[in-house]
């Protein structure tokens, strides 16, 4: 289900990858937003420089969609190295993960999305290569087995992931850099969607931009699927132009509120008040209603409306906040009168 939602923060398509391609930015100074990381990283990339050795390994967590892949692209790029993409529950054995630290060129980056996915024994192998730069292979079996220490050139580990308390708490330590990215404020979303509008070649008024911004749930990738629906909006139903009113429009078609609330989203809030009284209710009950898995509850739909402020977490389980009954246009005793705009 939350794969065909057009508010998903996760990847969905060959196509979202393709987009998001050629809409990335490839340069510190063209990422729009993140700037306490951006103003970091720069100085650790120039650091490392200067001195000609390679940066130290970099742990970047935080809900999907934020630019994490983009920034370790980035990185590679002005350190001027190359970039290995991989994600963990690509290597399934250690040969898998030997194979690729073997063929890494001097101060390279490896990019591992979803690190906390990696089994244990893969998760092993990397210990002593992001540690000393060896990679031990164990030669044999039972009481005869050797290992053979193998050097491998100074390399960039980039993991990334969506908690940083999912990892083994010794392959976090092995992280000197951990940030963590921070969902992005409409100004800095507007900014995204009118550059990316003009890499796409399709016409944008500011307050076009400003309606789309306000409900992309502070994800860049979000930001940018919508502008492809309402670009196609504009393009059968308009002048070609984004306008603010068209922007409107194209949302109610896609049945997204102003805050980029959809369907689920309301489906999940209104049960948590008609079934539970507004709560609190336990994470897997609540998953349950909606159909969906509690990993993807807690790590895709709750942090966002967190952010807004209409759900909290508990000891005793998720609550809705008194703004939900204003923001959905319910009382507490009411049954749901859903308003959309
Ligand atoms: N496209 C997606 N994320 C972006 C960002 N942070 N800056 C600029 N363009 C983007």
């Amino acid at each position: 289900m939350e794969e065909e939602r057009i508010v998903s923060a996760q990847r969905q398509s060959e196509d979202d990858s393709q987009v998001e391609i050629g809409l990335r930015p490839r340069s510190l100074n063209e990422y729009i937003g993140q700037e306490k990381i951006k103003e970091k990283m720069a100085i650790y990339i120039k650091a490392a420089l200067d001195r000609s050795e390679s940066l130290d390994h970099v742990l970047l967590y935080g809900p999907p969609g934020l630019g994490k892949t983009t920034l370790a692209h980035i990185i590679a790029n002005e350190l001027g190295v190359n970039i290995r993409v991989t994600a963990g529950p690509a290597i399934e054995r250690p040969g898998d993960l030997a194979a690729i630290l073997t063929n890494l060129g001097q101060g390279d980056v490896l990019f591992i999305d979803e690190i906390h996915r990696l089994n244990r024994s893969v998760e092993e192998i990397l210990y002593p290569a992001m540690e000393d730069n060896a990679l031990d292979i164990i030669i044999g079996k039972g009481p005869g087995a050797r290992t053979l220490r193998l050097d491998l050139p100074p390399f960039t580990m980039i993991g990334a992931t969506v908690r940083a308390g999912l990892l083994t708490s010794p392959l976090r330590d092995r992280f000197g850099v951990v940030d963590r990215l921070e969902f992005y404020n409409p100004a800095e979303l507007e900014l995204i969607v009118t550059r990316s509008a003009r890499i796409l070649n399709v016409k944008i008024e500011n307050e076009g931009a400003a309606i789309i911004a306000c409900a992309s749930r502070g994800t860049p990738r979000v930001a940018n699927r919508i502008l492809k629906r309402v670009r196609d909006y504009a393009q059968v139903k308009a002048d070609n132009v984004i306008t603010g009113a068209v922007a409107e429009e194209a949302l109610k078609m896609l049945q997204l509120d102003q805050k980029g609330l959809d369907e689920i989203d309301r489906r999940l809030l209104i049960a948590l008040i008609e079934k539970f009284e507004g709560g609190p209710v336990g994470l897997d009950t609540l998953a349950a209603c909606i159909s969906e898995e509690p990993e993807t509850l807690e790590d895709v739909y709750e942090p966002y409306l967190m952010q807004l402020g209409l759900l909290k977490r508990t000891a005793r389980g998720r609550m809705v906040t008194s703004e939900v009954y204003t923001y959905l246009n319910i009382t507490p005793t009411d049954g749901p009168q859903q308003k959309l705009w």
